[in-house]
Order: structure tokens, then sequence, then C-alpha cells
């Protein structure tokens, strides 16, 4: 019988939960927008009733994202002051390491592939990937929706500067998530054809000595 470890707790799960709900709304509300001259973002902005409800949903459901960022972000600062918090998801130079090393072993050039801890570099880079483009919406988004007070003490130029960066910023967070993400938890030979931890917030113990032996082997020494 297969054996399980937790890895992630119920407020860890609600929050992917959300921000993955959050994110589809956002993208499909926003992208037909930019791209208003395609039959396919005609289509979908019909489907939902019109531009005038498409953009009163996206400014809605952006609202509710960025209050759930500083969410999210108010208690991940909290949590690590007060010590209650971990640093597993911070960078360090082990993490340039583990990539090298990594690297490596796919040219065949290692012997033994990178011993990850709780999260490995490619997740660390996704996660603060999407803090830092969830400033760079947030910041160009309530320009757009507040213009005339934005340019009270910004140059106009900020309107279409922030229209531009927004726009952009959205697509690639798309085309990230399509193609990197989506790979890195569903297609991947390690975890095809899907990865359901996030949802059931459980792991096996032979995908967590394989995927992360470091954090694995300190459960254990813990335990005993
Ligand atoms: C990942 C999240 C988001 C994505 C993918 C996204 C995507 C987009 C795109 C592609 C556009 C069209 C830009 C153009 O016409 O060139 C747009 C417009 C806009 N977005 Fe977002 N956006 C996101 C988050 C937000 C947030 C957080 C806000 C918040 C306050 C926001 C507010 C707006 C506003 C006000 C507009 C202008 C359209 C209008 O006036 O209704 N967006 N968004």
């Amino acid at each position: 019988m297969t054996e399980y470890v937790v890895r992630f707790t119920l407020r860890q799960r609600i929050e992917h939960l959300a921000v993955m709900t959050l994110f589809t709304v956002l993208v499909v509300t926003g992208l037909p927008q930019k791209f208003f001259d395609s039959s396919w973002a005609e289509a979908i902005i019909l489907g939902l009733g019109g531009i005038d409800r498409v953009r009163w949903i996206h400014r809605a459901a952006g609202i509710l994202f960025t209050l759930f960022t500083a969410v999210h972000l108010t208690l991940l600062v909290g949590s690590v002051l007060t010590g209650t918090g971990s640093l597993s998801l911070v960078p360090t130079r082990r993490d340039f390491e583990d990539a090298i090393q990594q690297l490596r072993y796919y040219l065949g050039t290692a012997d033994a592939p990178a011993r990850f801890d709780r999260f490995d570099y490619r997740q660390k880079f996704e996660y603060w990937g999407l803090v830092f483009g969830a400033v760079i919406v947030i910041s160009t988004g309530f320009v757009l929706l507040f213009p005339i007070a934005a340019t009270r003490f910004l140059p106009g130029e900020i309107v279409p500067a922030a229209k531009l960066a927004h726009g952009n910023e959205g697509l690639m967070a798309f085309l990230v998530v399509i193609i990197w993400h989506i790979y890195n938890a569903h297609l991947s030979p390690d975890v095809f054809p899907f990865d359901k931890t996030i949802f059931t917030g459980r792991i096996s113990v032979e995908r967590m000595r394989h995927e992360h032996p470091l954090e694995y082997e300190r459960i254990k020494a813990q335990e005993e």
C-alpha cells in the first residue's frame, strides 16, 4: 500500500485554489481586451455578456486578487518575524548550485541529480515570479483603474505605459503558467498525468524520497 506524508496545510491548499481561480478569471477577461480585434476575443466577450460586463468582472477579480496578495504577504512577513514561518522558499546559493548540478545531470556530465529540500530551484523561481508579476499587474492595474488620481502626482505618460506593461505582463504570466507550470506540475515524466498534492495536501513517501530527499531525511530524523 502507498504510504503518504502531509506536504501542504489546508490554508496553503485553499490559497492555491483561490489564486488558480482568480488568475483564470483575470486571464479570460483580460486577454480578450488586449486582443479585441481577434475573432476568439470577440467570441469570449460576447459569450460573457459584452465588454461592459467583461471589464466589470476583470476589475472585481483584480481587486480580490490584490486583497488576496496583500493578506498572503502580510501573513508571510508576520510569520517570519514571529519565528513561526519558514524561509524554505527563499532562494539561496545552494539553488544556483542545484540548477547547475541538475543541468549537468541532464546533459550526462554528472552521475547524480541534485538533492532538493522542501522546494527545488524551479519551484522557488515560479513562486517569486508570481510575487513580482503580481506586484506589476497590481500597481499598473490600479493606474488603469484610477487614471485621474494617478496622474495627479505622476506624468500623463504613466497611463499608456501602465496599459502596455499590464497587458504584456498578463500575457507573459499566462504563457509561463501554460508552458512552465503545467509542464512541471502535471506533464513532466515524474508526475504525469496529474500531480494531486496541492489539492489533497498529501504526497507519497516514494515521491518525497525522490523529489525532496533532504526534507524527507530531516522529517525522519526529527521523528526518531
Ligand atoms: C494576473 C492577473 C491579471 C492579468 C492576466 C490581467 C490581464 C489584463 C489584460 C491583458 C488587460 C488588457 C490590457 C490592454 O488592453 O492592453 C487588462 C486590463 C485591465 N486590468 Fe488586468 N490583469 C490582471 C490583473 C489585474 C489586477 C490585479 C487589476 C487591478 C486592480 C487589473 C485591472 C485592470 C484594468 C483596470 C484594466 C483596463 C481595462 C478596463 O478599464 O476595464 N488587472 N488586464
